[in-house]
């Protein structure tokens, strides 16, 4: 797994010289694995063609905040919305100043002040104007606020100039927006994940199972990856990609899934259990197909084991967090589950909508312990499982 593997960055372009090397930074970013958006300023494009960087960032390039057809959507909001981080490169130093005015004068700045993820700067300009008060002064304050700024270099300039204020390196640009998602703060923890469906087979060729594609619980997992910690996964019936670093276990039945998470749960700090576990398996599978009759066909189902609720009462247990997809009586639904299971806290997710939850890149849940509950809008499943184990790591580590 890169660095920016699975990542979504809106990399803003505006009116310096050096906008010519925004193709460059778009291919270093890809390298790392992210996918790449970009706006491109007024005065970025008297530096670079819309053309090129559609053709490497291979997404349409964003560039008017009054294009009626994107704002149809608010393309704006979306745009915000959908980025893991914001990089400005090149930074010009009237972005810089509309950046520390909060000004929405334009679709980055509306962006920018619209978006809640990471901000990262790389300026770029004359010697002179970037030693000058009124940039430095304005950095200051952005730096303040948390917006981090990647170094200009020192040398010679496209005006003649020698000193700072040369855009950096694009290797080092991308790698900076890269090491901002790493961090330690689940270093040395070790969590075990389940996800997907479990098939519980009717015979050789028939099976119960579910609408779950893994995608979430993979999500949480890369989340735990960059915070440094140590994943165990037990992957029932999936259709996403799986996540490395990490030991992986395969688990097709309830049964199965229940094992293997007893086999492995000793000295896990946390247990997320992401997995759509079958309540019911057949009672008695039949080992040939049962073939096609006019009778009314019966299949008996028998309760599976729960598996977060036996965690849950394990006498060492670790953090226990639980998922709960429902389709009415949502929250009422969720904090039963809370109370009965044991367990630390509930994701709750509604999948009676057909654009969210089951299958979709996208969900939208709410986080429920027993003192608060926190709703997490609508969002990529890689983003959301992030402000989940953000929470995770405040509330119980
Ligand atoms: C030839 C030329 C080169 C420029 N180079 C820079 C530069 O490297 N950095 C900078 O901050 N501004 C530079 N400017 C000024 C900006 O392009 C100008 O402030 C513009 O309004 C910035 O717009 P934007 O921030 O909306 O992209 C340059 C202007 C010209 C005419």
């Amino acid at each position: 797994m890169s660095s920016l593997t699975n990542k979504r960055i809106v990399l803003g372009v505006s009116g310096s010289i050096a906008a010519y090397k925004a193709p460059d930074i778009v291919r270093r970013l890809q390298d790392l694995g992210a996918e790449v958006r970009v706006i491109l300023t007024q005065g970025g494009a008297q530096f670079i063609t819309e053309l090129s960087l559609q053709a490497t960032s291979k997404n349409k390039v964003h560039d008017n905040l009054w294009d009626k057809e994107a704002e149809l959507s608010m393309g704006h909001i979306e745009l915000a919305k959908w980025a893991d981080a914001l990089l400005i490169a090149p930074a010009s130093a009237n972005t810089i100043a509309n950046l520390t005015a909060g000004k929405a004068c334009d679709l980055l700045s509306s962006v920018v002040l619209a978006s809640d993820c990471p901000v990262l700067i790389a300026p770029a300009m004359n010697q002179q104007m970037y030693a000058s008060n009124g940039v430095q002064d304005n950095l200051a304050t952005l730096v303040q606020r948390g917006i981090q700024v990647i170094d200009p270099a020192h040398g010679a300039q496209a005006c003649g100039d020698i000193g700072e204020g040369r855009l950096a390196e694009s290797t080092e640009i991308a790698k900076q927006v890269g090491s901002m998602f790493l961090s330690t703060k689940l270093s040395g923890k070790k969590v075990l994940i389940t996800l997907g469906a479990t098939i519980e087979a009717i015979d050789p060729v028939r099976y119960l199972s579910n609408h779950s594609s893994g995608k979430m619980g993979m999500a949480l997992a890369d989340a735990c990856i960059e915070a440094g910690a140590q994943v165990t996964l037990i992957i029932g019936n999936i259709s996403t990609s799986i996540s490395e670093p990490s030991k992986q276990i395969y688990a097709s039945s309830a049964k199965q899934m229940y094992q293997s998470v007893m086999e492995n749960i000793k000295d896990q700090d946390i247990f997320i259990a992401c997995a759509a576990v079958s309540d019911y398996s057949v009672k008695n599978p039949k080992n040939h197909k049962i073939k096609k009759s006019n009778q009314v066909l019966t299949i008996e189902l028998t309760p599976t084991k729960d598996i977060l609720k036996d965690v849950c009462q394990l006498p060492q247990k670790p953090i226990c967090i639980g998922f709960a997809a429902e389709t009415q009586n949502l929250l009422e639904n969720a904090q039963n589950k809370l109370k009965n299971k044991g367990c630390d806290a509930i994701i709750l997710n509604d999948v009676s909508s057909a654009d969210l939850g089951f299958k979709s890149d996208e969900n939208a849940v709410v986080f429920i312990d027993h003192k608060s509950s926190i709703k997490l809008a609508k969002n990529s499943k890689q983003k959301l499982g992030r402000k989940i184990i953000e929470i995770i790591n405040k509330k119980f580590l």
